[in-house]
């Protein structure tokens, strides 16, 4: 399979508890090396320190901070990535980058990017299906970024219930985001 470069955005999403195995999924799946951005939620979630084993470069979380060949990661990272993929995704995040909000590394990076963006969206069943929400990821399909969705039942963490709208298991999503890839 061809060499393709994943820059990975993770927000704080309780989904963020899972992403070893999507990450360990994705390796498995390409032949890929992978960067990591991190909002502030999401190093709340998960230690930053356990994702570094996935990384060729960094665990990204300093809009101002320079890393080595990305002196300015939000102008740099987008140059080197073939694809961003933002997993999981919050309502917050959705929502800043349908309305042009850049006030952190991810918004920002997700703006600048030119690569193809794949958002996969995880927020509890009330918070998804509200209007704002539903209206944030609708203007995002237009402007042409691309969603790999919320599928069957799956269990909330905070509660133990069984939900909808859970993210698709690992190899679920790898099967799908394969189909992406292999056109990015
Ligand atoms: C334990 C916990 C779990 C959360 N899970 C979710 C979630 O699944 N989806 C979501 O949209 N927000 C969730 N939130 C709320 C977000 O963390 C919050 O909206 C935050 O501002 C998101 O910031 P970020 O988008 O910059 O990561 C959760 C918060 C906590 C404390």
């Amino acid at each position: 399979m061809e060499y393709k470069k994943i820059l990975i955005g993770i927000s704080g999403s309780i989904g963020a508890v899972e992403i070893h195995s999507y990450l360990t999924e994705i390796h498995q799946r390409f032949n890929c090396s992978m960067n990591i951005i991190m909002t502030e939620s999401a190093k709340k979630i998960v230690n930053p320190d356990s994702l570094k084993y996935f990384v060729d470069g960094y665990v990204f979380d300093n809009m101002f901070d320079s890393y080595s060949e990305f002196k300015i990661p939000h102008v740099h990272l987008p140059n080197w990535a073939d694809v961003l993929i933002i997993l999981p995704a919050t309502a917050n995040i959705i929502g800043k980058i349908a309305n042009g909000i850049a006030d952190d590394l991810l918004a920002t990076t997700a703006m600048a990017a030119t690569c193809p963006v794949i958002i996969v969206p995880n927020t509890n069943e009330h918070m998804y299906n509200r209007r704002a929400v539903q209206r944030n990821i609708q203007e995002l399909k237009e402007d042409g970024y691309l969603f790999i969705e919320p599928e069957g039942e799956g269990v909330q963490l905070s509660t133990k219930k069984k939900i909808k709208g859970a993210m698709p298991s690992p190899k679920e999503f790898v099967s799908q985001l394969e189909g992406m890839i292999l056109h990015a």
